[in-house]
């Protein structure tokens, strides 16, 4: 066994932390590519690409879109009633911080027409969900990359509420859609460890 390897392994997959608040400093944008040639070994199914990024700095942009999600979060608010509105808009403090990294990196994926028999298709868990995990390991890796640079990232799915807007503003196109939203830059202070679960309660032995 390779103790380096192993201790390297660890140090980053338990060190990762969601950070939700940046410093002014700038990512020096190869950092950023570098990371990314790694990630293009991820694995997908059948070895189809079902994934890619496009990265933004420019902080007008960022901004720009930053609006979108906060009329997208909005107009869902006004629908609701009062309580559910409230709740709503407490959760969605989480939807739009993404202005305060210097750089976002925007995920997208797209499924592949099925392999399967129209017969087998109805209720198989296959159907679909294939590119998206594929798409989370994805971006598991670049989560752990930005990790190795030493910088910082949150996973966001909140912004997806503007997700079409988001898709036109960056001139993406179907079948692509948004699939999370990520801040990138350097942080002060690692957030502590949120409660993780029990070693038995990931992981078992059949018997
Ligand atoms: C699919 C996914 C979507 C997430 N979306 C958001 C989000 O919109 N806003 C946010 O602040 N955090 C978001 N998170 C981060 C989680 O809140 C975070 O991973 C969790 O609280 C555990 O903290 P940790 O990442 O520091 O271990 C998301 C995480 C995942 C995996």
């Amino acid at each position: 066994m390779n103790d380096l390897k192993l201790a390297s392994f660890k140090d980053l997959i338990k060190n990762r932390r969601s950070v939700r608040s940046f410093t002014k400093e700038s990512v020096d944008v190869h950092l950023i590519e570098e990371v990314m040639e790694a990630v293009k070994f991820s694995p997908t199914p059948t070895n189809r690409q079902c994934f890619k990024f496009i990265g933004v700095s420019d902080p007008l942009m960022i901004e720009e879109i930053r609006q979108e999600v906060l009329l997208s979060t909005e107009k869902i608010a006004s629908n609701l009633d009062e309580e559910r509105s409230k709740s709503f808009r407490e959760y969605a403090q989480w939807f739009s911080f993404f202005n305060k990294a210097p750089i976002v990196l925007f995920a997208f994926f797209r499924f592949f027409s099925s392999r399967l028999p129209t017969s087998e298709k109805k209720g198989a868990s296959i159907e679909g969900v294939a590119e998206l995990q594929a798409f989370g390991g994805a971006i598991h890796g670049l989560l752990l990359g930005l990790e190795a640079v030493g910088l910082s990232a949150c996973w966001m799915s909140g912004p997806l509420v503007a997700e079409e807007k988001i898709l036109s503003k960056l001139k993406i196109e179907r079948p692509w859609r948004l699939g999370a939203v990520i801040p990138v830059g350097y942080t002060d202070s690692k957030p502590a460890v949120p409660k993780k679960p029990e070693f038995s309660a990931i992981f078992q032995w059949s018997e």
